[in-house]
């Protein structure tokens, strides 16, 4: 595999960085997760538009500026063709001697790899995944994509050990958001979600299925969602860059709905996919591949 270090592309087993990287130190710095199929970047200007606003929240300079991303990323695929894959992109505010405030001079790092797509298999598809509940225990600025992800970790870790793949995460009673994905809930065909606030990750997934269903004229709201919402829901979705749109079909071991993935999932799965085809047909036929 070729991945990308500060600038130079080279096999991953010669990617070496300090240990006194502040990524490695305290966790300082950033990431973004990219789909790409087919050989186009999915979604790509607003990934970028959510890492430059990651890189402002938490003050680092963009150290390669907008073509210079498009074409680092662009390259990379190229240097590692396949299927279907993601790009992950991680910045840190770069090596210095350890010390909490920023140094007066560093250099921030930057690393890019392409890893694998893993299609639903149709059976997870079909069946909806398991989820639990859990107290959302992480940091208030959520809404920022940072590097440091212990309490998802932990998190995640716990629905594994319940034999579920998500732990859906609550803040005062009310719903935030997955422990690495968006959260939806259907009551008969009114689909809700949380507003966007410094509590959730602004999901690129989230928008793409919010337009759908307005272009669709499907009843959707932003709006606080409360345990109890969650646990009389029709439909529970999970969304993510990598998921899609995944219906819960347990939580907590109880069925959500009829134990089944429902009917309102099963339209916007569906226009989600035309939408992304269409998309990408589009950015193929643009850049010659079709
Ligand atoms: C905490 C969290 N929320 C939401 C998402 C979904 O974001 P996106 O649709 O941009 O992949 C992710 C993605 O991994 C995430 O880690």
């Amino acid at each position: 595999m070729t991945v990308f270090l500060n600038g130079r592309y080279l096999p991953l087993e010669q990617a070496k960085v300090s240990p006194l990287d502040r990524g490695f130190v305290f966790g300082d710095g950033i990431y973004e997760v990219i789909p790409s199929y087919q050989g186009v970047l999915f979604l790509l200007d607003a990934h970028l538009e959510r890492l430059r606003r990651s890189l402002s929240e938490i003050r680092l300079p963009d150290p390669m500026g907008e073509s210079g991303w498009r074409g680092m990323l662009e390259h990379l695929l190229e240097l590692n063709p396949g299927g279907d894959r993601g790009i992950y992109l991680q910045i840190t505010r770069g090596v210095a001697p350890r010390d909490h405030a920023f140094p007066a001079a560093t250099e921030a790092t930057v690393f890019a790899m392409v890893t694998p797509i893993k299609p639903q298999r149709p059976e997870t598809t079909a069946q909806g995944v398991g989820a639990i509940l859990l107290p959302d225990e992480r940091w208030g600025r959520c809404d920022i994509k940072a590097i440091t992800l212990l309490a998802n970790v932990l998190a995640r870790q716990t629905a594994v050990e319940q034999g579920a793949i998500e732990a859906i995460l609550l803040r005062d009673g009310r719903l935030t958001e997955g422990a690495a994905s968006n959260v939806f809930v259907v009551h008969g065909d009114v689909v809700r979600t949380p507003p966007l606030d410094r509590g959730i990750l602004p999901g690129i997934t989230r928008r793409f299925v919010l337009d759908l269903l307005e272009g669709h004229s499907r009843p959707v709201f932003e709006e606080a969602i409360l345990e109890s919402d969650l646990r009389t829901a029709d439909e529970i979705w999970l969304t993510s860059s990598t998921k899609e749109i995944l219906a819960v079909t347990r939580l907590d071991g109880q069925p959500v709905g009829v134990g089944r993935p429902g009917p309102v999932w099963r339209e916007t799965l569906d226009g989600y996919q035309r939408a992304k085809n269409d998309a990408l047909g589009a950015r193929v036929s643009e850049n010659g591949y079709g």
